[in-house]
């Protein structure tokens, strides 16, 4: 199902980030779940997406909601059963969307039964599937410290050693070296495989491998936490995490078409370095994310820079990922926007993501405008904003329900929701978003439309097309097809240089759509707008006629 070049899915499309437990409730519990999501697919097919991925869906005591697994080949009953799943792959497949999901297997839960058999004493048969050792000096074994704050290592009494947690202590580290453990992960990747899904999102690949010495990382002066203050060159990153990554994806490609896409963690500003080595000239991950773009400043300087940086480490091999938000993250317009220019910031960042030369990753909501929750103390879940309280340090105001419509609840749930619901709700919906031609769901649809019509927005190469302050423009070219992206990150208008020698029919503009065509030469972008314009010879375009046919996934 690749185009002639051999392009499959997760170049070509559009990429939807679900987070089950707040996309849509089916029963009434407060909670989403599967069938929820079931009843919310023709929504995602007339957005255009051509795959979800799901945050974890399998079973869990929730201590990190659903990043901390304790059966690897379960659903969570609180989001359904195997069957509700395997339908909704079914009518996700009939409607050509395919399923990613979430593989968290640096860590498992610490009552998965590996855990629970591996902490039973220093001679069970499963001691080594996870990273146990002595103590230093009547302290833990080394330096390292958790992401989440606190020491890496927790004491277990009853066997009298440290194990490793790189997260929560409830989150205790699997022992990647130990080859038993790869062939469990080989055993539940096939099982999935063959249940049908597409693929997997990798959690925190790079923390995969942990120095086999043990050896103390080198701290650094500056730096909030603990864990902010060390480079972390033992207690991750490792560079022999490459090859187990090659591993993963020869064992992923005895399968037709599926792909693994892994997050390559690094704090702010990214690191597109570490991300790029992760794709190992195409031998490693088909896509690999680096949250360059996601941390940028709004401005066309800090995003030009974050592009051209990923785009200039990518060999041609490799194929670029763009995202701007995801359940780890303030939402995308809480970050960068204000009441003022909320709604047209909206569209530009939705303009950057989806005419990129990469796979964009959308995450839900993002398509409405939906801002960050305050959650109250009283109502926080997520456990890094419990510790960190009252620092903003918490996931949960990007986890909120999904806003359907102006009913109670936003139409998520006829029950009190897990997670407060956004007090705009009334405003932002998709009922409403729907039927308002203005709307930034149209936009993202008319995007969506725009990328599926025109290979080259899917395939065309990317070059920078150097403009003036505040302005960010490209071209992407493909097959003597040429089109030309402008967009403005200041609040007032700004001169831009469209190329000349051609006469540039408008594709899409935000707000005020002043003329179909445009000459080359300079132009003025309004303030906070787009304009997406190809070259070409002056004929009218018959909408959708170079466009895919989208054909149901065959299986
Ligand atoms: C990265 C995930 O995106 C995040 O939500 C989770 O808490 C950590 N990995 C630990 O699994
Ligand atoms: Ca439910």
């Amino acid at each position: 199902m690749g185009d002639d070049a051999g392009r499959l899915w997760w170049q070509e499309g559009v990429i939807y980030q679900i987070y089950p437990r707040s996309f849509a409730d089916s029963n009434g519990d407060g909670v989403g779940d599967l069938r929820g999501i079931t009843g919310r697919l023709d929504y995602l097919r007339d957005l255009g997406v051509d795959a979800i991925w799901l945050s974890p869906i399998n079973p869990s005591p929730m201590f990190d909601f659903g990043y901390d697994v304790s059966d690897y080949l379960g659903i969570a009953p609180e989001f359904g059963t195997l069957d509700d799943f395997r339908v909704l792959l079914a009518e996700a497949h009939a409607r050509g969307i395919r399923i990613v999901l979430d593989l968290v297997m640096n860590h498992s839960s610490h009552l998965h039964p590996w855990f629970v058999e591996s902490s039973s004493s220093r001679t069970s048969d499963k001691r080594d599937w996870y990273i146990w050792h002595d103590g230093r000096n009547g302290g833990p074994p080394n330096n390292w410290q958790a992401s989440f704050g606190g020491g890496a290592w927790e004491w277990d009494e009853a066997s009298r050693q440290f194990y490793l947690h790189s997260f929560l202590r409830e989150q205790p580290d699997l022992n990647w070296r130990n080859p038993r453990v790869k062939q469990a992960a080989e055993d539940i990747v096939a099982w999935w495989l063959d249940v049908g899904v597409d693929g997997f999102r990798l959690d925190v690949i790079n923390w995969f491998l942990k120095d086999e010495q043990l050896r103390d990382n080198p701290t650094k002066l500056l730096g909030r936490r603990p864990y902010d203050r060390q480079k972390h060159v033992y207690d991750r990153n490792r560079p022999e995490t490459v090859d187990l990554v090659r591993w993963l994806r020869a064992t992923v490609d005895r399968w037709p078409e599926r792909m693994l896409v892994g997050e390559v963690y690094n704090e702010p500003p990214g690191n597109p370095e570490l991300s790029a080595s992760y794709y190992a000239d195409g031998a490693g991950l088909h896509l690999a994310f680096d949250f360059s773009l996601l941390f940028s400043g709004w401005s066309a300087d800090d995003f030009g820079r974050a592009i051209d940086a990923w785009e200039d480490v990518l060999s041609p091999a490799c194929w670029p990922t763009y995202t701007l938000g995801n359940h780890d993250q303030r939402r995308v317009l809480s970050r960068y926007a204000s009441d003022a220019n909320r709604a047209a910031r909206g569209r530009v960042a939705a303009a950057l993501v989806l005419t990129l030369r990469g796979t964009p990753f959308l995450y839900y909501g993002e398509e409405i405008g939906m801002l960050d929750v305050k959650v109250p103390r009283s109502r926080l879940q997520d456990p890094l904003g419990k510790s960190y309280w009252p620092l903003p340090v918490g996931r949960d105001p990007a986890r909120t329900p999904m806003q359907w419509s102006a009913e109670a609840n936003a139409g998520f749930s006829p029950a009190e929701p897990w997670l407060p619901v956004h007090p705009d709700f009334a405003e932002i919906n998709v009922e409403r978003a729907e039927a308002d031609p203005a709307s930034l769901l149209r936009w993202y649809r008319e995007l969506i439309r725009l990328r599926r019509d025109e290979p080259v927005l899917r395939r065309g190469s990317y070059r920078r097309l150097p403009q003036g302050t505040g302005v960010l423009g490209y071209v992407r070219e493909h097959e003597g097809e040429r089109v030309a992206v402008l967009l403005n990150f200041e609040s007032r208008p700004r001169p831009a240089v469209l190329p000349t020698g051609a006469s540039w029919r408008v594709l899409a503009a935000s707000a005020r759509r002043p003329r179909d065509r445009v000459a080359g030469g300079t132009i003025e972008v309004e303030a906070d707008g787009v304009l997406i314009a190809k070259a070409g010879a002056p004929q009218a375009r018959t909408l959708g006629s170079e466009g895919r046919a989208r054909s149901a996934v065959g299986r």
